[in-house]
This record gives structure tokens, C-alpha cells and sequence, in this order.
């Protein structure tokens, strides 16, 4: 998050196509002053403004990993595992020695968890703007081809949808709070296939959540350590 720089490659291609870091998309401003920036086309909303606090580095991923992160930090099954793991409370159910007299439940503070079910929008989004992504991953100055970095970033948005297409709060939208599928309100046949879609993606909820954060960082890592020329990109066009 605090690199601001080597989170774009293209080959020195130019044109549409390159490999951005999921960690830096979108791209609101971009320094293209930097090394292994993105080109000033890709930025939503031009250059990195003056008034950016020298001491903040100019990064992208600095303006958007909120969004991310704090769908993550709120989701049903990350909640379990960092309750447990972290504050043991409250404890897995064959653990002894409960460190607490009362529990409490997700009370006060805890309330913020609610957010989970409007962050769950945001995230959404992300789905969508990493398969643009993707796609751009497959192009080099407007050709079409292929490389190990297009696959890498092509998988990324996939276990990502599996992750939150498999979310408690999307399982309730698509049909969760309907108390019967074949009343005459609504298009039950489409939600109910929908919510059993959703249903059979969040019996694995663990697996997308970990597989899906494990390869997002390990996409940030291939498309910096190629762009710092550490790593070479196999690919069809040949940079
Ligand atoms: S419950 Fe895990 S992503 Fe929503």
C-alpha cells in the first residue's frame, strides 16, 4: 500500500493493455512521475493532485483498499476466525477455559459489523472492475495475447466472485428473506435458483475467503516483481 510505484506493466508497449496490481484498481489519480506507473489513461480522475501530504506516499492503493478491506474485515466468516484466533471470545466450541464471564455478543462497538451487508456493493463493483482488468491483461498495445500475467489476473476476479457471490449478506438478498419461494410475489423460480447458487458457493465460504486473498496478493507480487524486471512474464508478444 505505502509502494507507490512498479504496480504496472506492459512491456514499455504502450496503448491499451497491461498488467495492473489488484491492490492499486481502480486507479483514482495517478503520479505518472514514478516508475512502473500506469499510463495517465487509466487514472479515473487525472493527475495526483498537489495538495497530497508529501509524507503519504502518492499510491494508488492508498485511495481505494477501504473499500476491500473493510468488506473483508466485516465478513461473517472472517469474524469467526479473528474472534476466535485473536480475542477468544468466543472460543471454538472444544476449547476450555472461556475468557470471559459473560459474552456479550457483537454488541457496542461491535455494532459496525453491520456494514458488512452495504459494503457487500462495493465489492460488487470490484468484481466488475477486476474483470476489466483482466481483460486488459490479455492485450499489449491493442493486440490481443496471452501471457502467465493474464492468467494470473484472469483467476484473481474469478475466486473473488466465487468469495463474494458465496456471501452470507448476498445469500439473504438474492432469496434469503423470502419465507416462501413459490408464492405468487416476486419471480420466485429465478431468485430461488439464485439463492441455491449462492447457497452452494457459501458452503465454501472459508475456502473462496482464503483462496481469494491468497491469490490477490500473490497477483500484486507477480505484476511488481515482473515490472522491476525480477521476474520474466512468458508471453505471446515477445517483450
Ligand atoms: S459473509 Fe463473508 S463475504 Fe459476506
Amino acid at each position: 500500500m505505502f509502494q507507490a510505484n512498479f504496480y504496472w506493466w506492459d512491456g514499455g508497449a504502450g496503448g491499451f493493455g497491461g498488467y495492473l496490481s489488484p491492490f492499486y484498481s481502480p486507479l483514482i489519480f495517478i503520479n505518472p512521475f514514478v516508475e512502473g506507473a500506469a499510463p495517465m489513461d487509466h487514472a479515473w480522475f487525472g493527475a495526483w493532485p498537489n495538495w497530497w501530504p508529501a509524507l503519504i506516499p502518492a499510491s494508488p492503493a492508498i485511495l481505494i483498499l477501504a473499500g476491500p478491506l473493510s468488506f473483508r474485515m466485516t465478513c461473517y466468516y472472517y469474524r469467526k476466525f479473528y474472534y476466535r484466533a485473536y480475542f477468544m471470545a468466543p472460543p471454538a466450541c472444544a476449547v476450555r477455559g472461556i475468557p470471559q464471564k459473560k459474552y456479550k455478543g457483537e454488541t457496542m462497538l461491535f455494532l459496525f459489523q453491520n456494514l458488512h451487508r452495504y459494503t457487500l456493493y462495493v465489492a460488487l463493483g470490484f468484481v466488475v472492475i477486476l474483470s476489466y482488468d483482466a481483460i486488459l491483461g490479455f492485450f499489449r498495445n491493442g493486440q490481443l495475447g496471452i501471457g502467465v500475467g493474464s492468467v494470473i489476473l484472469l483467476i484473481n476476479p474469478i475466486l473473488l466472485a466465487g468469495y463474494i457471490f458465496g456471501c452470507h449478506a448476498f445469500r439473504h438478498l438474492s432469496g434469503g428473506k423470502l419465507d416462501c419461494f413459490s408464492c405468487p410475489s416476486g419471480k420466485p423460480k429465478i431468485r430461488y435458483k439464485l439463492w441455491k447458487g449462492v447457497s452452494w458457493l457459501n458452503r465454501e465460504h472459508m475456502f473462496w475467503a482464503w483462496a481469494s486473498m491468497i491469490w490477490v496478493a500473490f497477483a500484486d507480487i507477480y505484476v511488481r516483481m515482473v515490472a522491476v524486471g525480477t521476474w520474466t512474464d512468458y508471453n505471446t508478444w515477445g517483450y
